[in-house]
């Protein structure tokens, strides 16, 4: 008969495995303090008015949005996806075609060449996209201290959560604490990754007057800004949603019918 006298695991490798632990969790505990300190909060969720299956946008938020882009993030930012007519498109902020005219007329457009072969400047029209306010992304990086303000026409699907995160990005500016290493021309936001971002807060109360009088809040103007910039990321969503519910009905007849039919061939059938 064979005894087993040796005990597995044995008692020695246990401590060391236990101490090796202990050590690990030491070393890793101030590494993961540091890391809260710059790690990005997630933002708080909110209603919608696009979200869920039979979203809309708020035809009135897009339309101060878009107010809110010209007058305020047009300085820095681009929206090169989106062009004067996508201004009057049904599903979007649907501003009438004259009111659009007038609004692209205000910008001047390079175009050319002409029969002398040089280039010349003309009114905007409705086919002409929304003109960038720099030439080049190294025009832009030069006038924000190195940091290049991203084009904004698909910012909110380029990231997690968009819509909490861009209203909670806006609106989410504060005082860093008092140990946070904070770098030059950088200001503290515990939304943007690394919570130290180049663009200076922009929203301000009444830092507009809305053309159709709403009270311009700080929270206000974040909730249009996402309505206007979801719709930029996608300008179909309303056409998407509207063409979900005829299929979804359809496709609910078809089973109703498929399952009566089976019941009908199979009456006579004996199953056991
Ligand atoms: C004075 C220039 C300036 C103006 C005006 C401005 N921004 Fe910015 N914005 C920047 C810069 C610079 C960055 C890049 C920040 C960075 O990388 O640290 C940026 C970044 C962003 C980002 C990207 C954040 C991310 O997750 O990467 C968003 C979104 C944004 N801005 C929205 C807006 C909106 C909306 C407005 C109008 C209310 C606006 N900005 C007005 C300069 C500006």
């Amino acid at each position: 008969m064979i005894t087993q006298t040796k005990r597995y695991p044995p008692r020695w490798s246990v401590l060391t495995i236990g101490v090796a632990m202990g050590l690990a969790l030491a070393a890793w505990a101030p590494v993961r303090a540091a890391d809260e300190a710059t790690e990005a909060l997630s933002p708080s969720a909110r209603d919608w008015s696009f979200s869920g299956p039979l979203g809309v946008f708020d035809r009135a938020a897009l339309q101060r949005g878009y107010q809110l882009y010209r007058e305020v993030c047009s300085a820095c930012h681009s929206l090169e996806f989106i062009a004067f007519r996508n201004l009057a498109d049904p599903g979007g902020p649907e501003f009438s075609e004259e009111a659009v005219k007038a609004l692209a007329a205000e910008h001047s457009v390079q175009d050319g060449p002409d029969e002398f072969g040089e280039m010349f400047d003309r009114p905007g029209r409705l086919s002409d996209y929304l003109p960038s306010p720099y030439l080049n992304n190294n025009e832009a990086r030069a006038a924000n201290g190195g940091s290049l303000p991203p084009d904004l026409s698909v910012i909110i699907k380029a990231r997690t959560n968009g819509p909490n995160y861009l209203y909670a990005l806006l609106t989410g500016y504060e005082d860093p604490p008092a140990d946070f290493e904070l770098a030059d021309m950088m200001n503290y936001n515990p939304y943007f990754s690394g919570r130290q971002i180049a663009m200076a807060p922009q929203l301000f109360e009444g830092i507009v007057e809305y053309s159709d009088g709403t009270e311009a809040s700080v929270a206000q103007m974040a909730k249009d800004l996402v309505q206007f910039l979801t719709w930029t990321a996608e300008p179909k969503l309303e056409e998407r949603k509207a063409l979900a519910m005829p299929v979804l009905i359809y496709m609910l007849i078809l089973t109703i019918l498929l399952y009566a039919s089976y019941k009908r061939i199979w009456r006579d059938v004996d199953h056991d």
